[in-house]
């Protein structure tokens, strides 16, 4: 059974709006990219969460669906405005089916590395090649695995430090595992520890996972502006094409 990280205390303080993945620096391009490639075509968002890509999608005229896993994350789109012309499934995105056919899906914010085992992964991808039409698009945002940043023989990597969060990223590279330890403290003095797991997967085996459903790379860019993806990427959004 899928365990959900996403409960109601977590859902509740999702939409913090000083994090950078909610600003128009950063939705625009995302948004642009999802509008063009839809073109005129319904889209179908693999863990919509609370909709922070869905809603300003679908208010440029994108006719957006959604699976997810968390009623509360659910919940708490539904405060917004403009949700009621989205309509979401509750389940999880390795087996859910909804009515209809998509020009596009889209998995965005690193959540491929949610499910934590490649069987799961694989499962992902079929998801979206499910409900694709022929010549419809996969799009997945996600990080490039950061080993590089672990010098020999280490496992840790903080990844962020202030008086009130500290957090850790833990490997396990014969997994394929890794763990974003949150630190967390209202007072500086005391710490509460959240951890969630996920899996790693470099490009390559996306590929592979992208064939095995029945799908073709179509493009790999290096961020949302379609730069080009290269050695040095930390990030790539990359599109799978269901052929015609
Ligand atoms: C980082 S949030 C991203 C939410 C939204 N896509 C966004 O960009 O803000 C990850 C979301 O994935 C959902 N999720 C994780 N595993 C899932 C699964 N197996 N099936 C469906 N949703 C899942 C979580 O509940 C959570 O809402």
């Amino acid at each position: 059974m899928t365990t959900n990280y996403f409960d109601r205390d977590v859902a509740e303080r999702y939409d913090d709006l000083d994090d950078p993945m909610f600003s128009p620096a950063v939705l625009g391009p995302t948004v642009d990219l999802l509008a063009d490639l839809a073109d005129g075509r319904p889209a179908l968002e693999l863990a919509i969460g609370t909709g922070r890509v869905a809603l300003p999608l679908s208010e440029r005229g994108v006719r957006v669906h959604g699976i997810e896993l968390s009623e509360a994350m659910v919940d708490q789109l539904r405060t917004k405005p403009g949700s009621e012309r989205i309509a979401v499934a509750i389940g999880d995105m390795t087996e859910t089916r909804v009515e209809g056919r998509f020009g596009l899906a889209y998995l965005v914010f690193n959540t491929i590395g949610n499910v934590t085992t490649q069987d799961g992964q694989v499962a992902v991808f079929e998801t979206a090649a499910a409900h694709l039409e022929p010549g419809g698009l996969f799009l997945v945002e996600t990080l490039v695995p950061g080993v590089r940043r672990l010098p020999a023989g280490e496992r840790f990597a903080v990844f962020g430090h202030t008086g009130a969060h500290v957090g850790i990223d833990e490997y396990d590279v014969a997994t394929q595992r890794t763990w974003s330890h949150h630190y967390s403290s209202e007072d500086g003095e005391t710490f509460r520890r959240r951890s969630i797991p996920f899996r790693y997967a470099w490009p390559a085996e996306l590929d592979l996972m992208a064939r095995i459903a029945g799908l073709r790379l179509e493009h790999r860019w290096g961020d949302w502006d379609r730069r080009p993806f290269t050695a040095e990427s930390a990030k790539h959004v990359s599109v799978w094409v269901k052929p015609g």
